[in-house]
């Protein structure tokens, strides 16, 4: 309740408080689910449109407090705010409530991304380069931004929101947000620099520097352009699953996209040798990850001891003295990362890596093969989820995805089985507990790719 709130918190989210605690941990990006959101603390305030007029929009950087957890390690949200008098019809799934005192007294507010005409405010900032408050809008040398866009708000499920704009662009607005440099805007600004055409280069983003965070700078959002009529991975192997159409030429082309993108990373970003000292804290990470699982889900306990062969696999390789090179990846690939377009060619997106690991984590160089792990896994998702089982399906796919990676690369994954084994193994593990805690009807697909792995020592 509003009268719980510190004293310091300023009156507008003082009066929208009891509103956001109720409206929050109802979003589908909301990270901090299963624990009551018992109050915020302001990192920002911006207000982007006055309150005064038809609508209102403010920008919110609001930090939860989510006991236990102290209030200074609770998650910081982006959120935009709009303000009407009363919402029309259209926009009653982004209520957010009426306000009842404070500032905003009497008002509507709700998601304001919802709205084409506060949407359309983000876009026009950025075009001018805008500075307002703590927001600073910026736009990359060169790329221009015709006015007059129309906004519209992507409905797919996702982590983040995503406004697009005349079929011309996309904004996809982080909501959970941290400072510091973001690889899903570090990375493709780096690859638009070598020149890769693999991923859709970065036109213009916003960062806000909170003013009593000195030094501190958080990346709210990415503008880049919309690919027209694009297909994701994971929808089309689904239609051609159904169809019971191969995949295996798409999924080449997605070896060779994914094969061109490491190696413009590897040119544009630092690279470091992994010798026995550096992978010993990664393989430390994979057994601590696999012992937590286990713990936490009993039907992995047969396969444990199998399962840390991969990794001890690994390790021996290392103490031998078998070197890695490591590098920029991607972090979190998938078949719903990549998007084709009409033309048939083949574009990675959303290079945030896995949101759950801290920032510092998700940049650090790491083997290829993680990525490659990944879609590896991908495909055998898709293959489980089509009625009739595939696994023939997701052989070809998996084979034919190696093959066009070593096109372009010169070296296949699969003449490395010790190390695919055990990022593969990571991921399986990884999708185990995910899937146990979130959609057991899921849990048989890792499980089988366990067992599998836990089996097949390549040594
Ligand atoms: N450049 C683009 N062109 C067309 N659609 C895109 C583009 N970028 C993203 N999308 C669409 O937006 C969705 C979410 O984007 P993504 O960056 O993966 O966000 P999230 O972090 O929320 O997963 C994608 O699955 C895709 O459908
Ligand atoms: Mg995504």
């Amino acid at each position: 309740m509003a009268e719980t709130v510190t004293p310091s918190t300023p009156a507008l989210l003082a009066s929208l408080d009891p509103l956001l605690r109720e409206w929050l941990p109802r979003q589908r990006w909301f990270a901090g689910k299963g624990r009551p959101v018992t109050g915020f603390s302001q990192v920002a305030e911006t207000e982007l449109l006055p309150s005064d007029g038809r609508v209102g929009l403010h920008h919110l950087l609001v930090r939860t407090e989510q006991p236990p957890a102290p209030a200074e390690a609770g998650d910081c949200y982006q959120l935009l705010i709009g303000v009407r008098e009363a919402l029309p019809p259209r926009l009653a799934p982004a209520l957010i409530g009426h306000v009842p005192d404070g500032p905003l007294a009497g008002h509507t507010v709700y998601d304001a991304l919802y709205d084409p005409r506060p949407a359309e405010v983000l876009l026009e900032a950025l075009r001018t380069r805008a500075r307002i408050g703590s927001l600073c809008f910026e736009r990359a040398p060169g790329r221009e931004i015709r006015d007059g866009l129309a906004a519209r708000l992507l409905t797919a499920e996702q982590s983040n929101s995503s406004v697009v704009y005349g079929d011309t662009f996309i904004l996809k607005l982080l909501r959970r947000v941290v400072p510091g440099v973001n690889p899903d805007l570090e990375i493709p600004l780096a690859l638009a620099r070598e020149g890769c055409a693999r991923v859709p280069a970065p036109t213009a983003w916003l960062r806000a520097e909170p003013a009593d965070e000195p030094g501190a700078s958080y990346v709210l959002g990415v503008l880049q352009p919309f690919l027209r009529g694009a297909t994701d991975g994971w929808e089309l192997a689904l239609r051609e699953l159904a169809k019971g159409e191969d995949f295996a030429a798409e999924a080449r082309a997605l070896g060779r996209a994914t094969a061109e993108v490491h190696t413009a990373l590897a040119d544009a970003l630092p690279t470091v040798t992994l010798g026995h000292s550096r992978l010993e804290p990664l393989v430390d990470g994979m057994t601590e990850r696999l012992a937590a699982a286990v713990q936490a889900v009993p039907a992995l306990r047969p396969y444990e001891d199998g399962l840390r062969s991969a990794y001890t696999a690994l390790a021996d390789l290392a103490a031998e003295g078998r070197t890695w090179t490591a590098q920029r990846v991607h972090g979190d690939l998938h078949l719903g990362q990549c998007l084709r377009a009409p033309s048939g060619e083949w574009s990675l997106i959303d290079f945030e890596g896995e949101p759950a690991r801290p920032l510092a984590e998700r940049r650090l160089p790491q083997p290829p093969v993680r990525d490659i792990a990944g879609m590896l896994r991908s495909f055998d998702y898709a293959a489980h989820s089509a009625t009739s089982a595939a696994e023939g399906w997701a052989n070809r796919c998996r084979a034919a995805y190696c093959s066009g990676y070593a096109e372009i690369t010169g070296t296949d994954p699969r003449t490395d089985p010790v190390l695919l084994r055990a990022y593969e193994t990571d991921k399986a593990v990884y999708e185990v507990v995910y899937e146990a805690r979130h959609r057991p009807d899921w849990l048989a697909v890792p499980l089988s790719a366990v067992h599998r792995l836990a089996t097949s020592d390549p040594t």
